[in-house]
């Protein structure tokens, strides 16, 4: 998002701000569950998940009557201050946005930003949480991956439909099975306080589709609350023209939601001459080794000299090392750790310099002479996906 896109810098803000920040966007008064709580067990429901007739018979999905509804701010608190009567509440941040918006004019003009533009940062936010299942999917504290384009007021639904295109294109490119994505629209009832107009990308789990991504227009809302509470001036003034308060097109993902769907994808059971092999087909970008460093045995020098092939391999790709039990048992570790590439040191390399690489995918084995191992290497995964899937 940073890297390769002229027009977005990459931002690092505090997650703990003035708890007016929290006023102004709105998180204070709006950013709440309606909770009930089943009388006789116990057990929590947001009041939303409820069909209507259990609303309506104000009876919980185990049948017992529900308490009174009652709002939940998601909000984490904490107090600044050394005494008592003097700390101030503030807040843990819920989203990564919002210490964007307030430094928008710090950024843009060190930075020399000219509209359209973007901020991006990846960092934790914190939400008080109820209900917890699925392992990562929700938690308390996780990471997220924000970016906030500032846009003329006449192109925000322009720039809206190009996030959406891109955000999508994302996941393919690292690899997610198109089948199991797809767009989500916001009816305007399911819209957030901040939101114009709002997408989601769902992903396919294996307990149902749902949301990996939110990516939403967010019209001037942000920029002209924050303006309103610090008194500051955040408005744009382009070259020509008079000034204006840009919109905002957010995409906004969840690191961490992301990591549960890039191993929900990657994960097969698959039958190999009558054998099952599990293999995590990760795509190599993504992979925590790309390739693992196998003298196929310990003795007679071999696991010396591919050591130091390993040692030098290391310093351009991350890469694992292993020695101990029988090539084909390492092999297997490796699939299921998503290791796309492994490397045999073997006797024959001794005398012709060259490795033999296997392929986790395809299982296909290829000699290959020492001093091209960092070519086929990046080839190998810059191809991943065109020639090789
Ligand atoms: N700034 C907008 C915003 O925060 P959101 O839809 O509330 O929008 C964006 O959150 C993404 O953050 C979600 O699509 C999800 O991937 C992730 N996320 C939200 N709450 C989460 C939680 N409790 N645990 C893990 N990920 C979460």
């Amino acid at each position: 998002m940073v890297q390769e896109h002229e027009n977005i810098v990459g931002f690092d803000s505090a997650i703990l701000m003035h708890p007016t920040v929290w006023k102004a966007s709105g998180h204070v008064g709006n950013f709440i569950d309606v909770m009930v709580e089943d009388t006789i067990t116990k057990e929590r429901f947001r009041y939303d998940t409820l069909s209507d007739v259990q609303r309506e018979q104000n009876l919980s999905p185990n049948g017992n009557p529900l308490s009174e509804p009652k709002n939940f701010n998601l909000m984490f608190s904490t107090s600044l201050g050394s005494t008592e009567e003097s700390s101030m509440k503030v807040y843990l941040r819920p989203e990564t946005a919002q210490g964007i918006y307030v430094n928008f004019k710090n950024v843009q003009q060190t930075s020399r930003l000219k509209l359209p533009f973007g901020i991006a940062q990846v960092g934790k936010a914190f939400r008080n949480e109820l209900l917890f299942k699925n392992f990562i999917f929700r938690t308390c504290e996780f990471e997220q991956m924000e970016m906030q384009f500032f846009v003329h007021p006449q192109e925000d639904t322009k720039w809206f439909e190009h996030w959406k295109q891109l955000r999508m294109q994302y996941y393919k490119d690292i690899g997610i099975r198109e089948s199991h994505l797809r767009f989500h629209e916001h009816r305007p009832d399911e819209l957030a306080h901040y939101a114009k107009e709002a997408c989601d990308v769902f992903y396919h789990f294996p307990f149902g589709w749902n949301e990996i991504e939110g990516i939403h227009n967010r019209s001037n809302f942000d920029l002209t609350q924050h303006s309103e509470f610090s008194k500051k001036d955040l408005s744009y003034q382009p070259e020509e023209g008079e000034k204006f308060i840009p919109c905002i097109i957010e995409t906004s993902a969840g690191l961490t939601r992301t990591v549960l769907l890039v191993l929900c994808d990657a994960y097969r059971v698959e039958e190999i001459e009558g054998s099952a092999r599990t293999v995590l087909q990760l795509h190599p970008r993504l992979a925590p080794y790309t390739i693992a460093v196998l003298p196929l045995v310990k003795k007679d020098g071999l696991a010396e000299r591919a050591k130091q092939l390993f040692l030098s391999l290391q310093k351009e790709y991350s890469c694992a090392f292993d020695v101990n039990t029988s090539i084909g048992k390492r092999y297997r570790r490796q699939d299921e750790i998503g290791t796309p590439l492994c490397l045999t040191y073997d006797y024959d390399s001794l005398t012709d310099s060259s490795v033999t690489i296997r392929q986790r995918d395809t299982l296909k084995q290829e000699r290959v002479a020492i001093h091209k191992i960092n070519q086929y290497i990046s080839d190998y995964v810059k191809t991943y996906g065109v020639d090789n899937a």
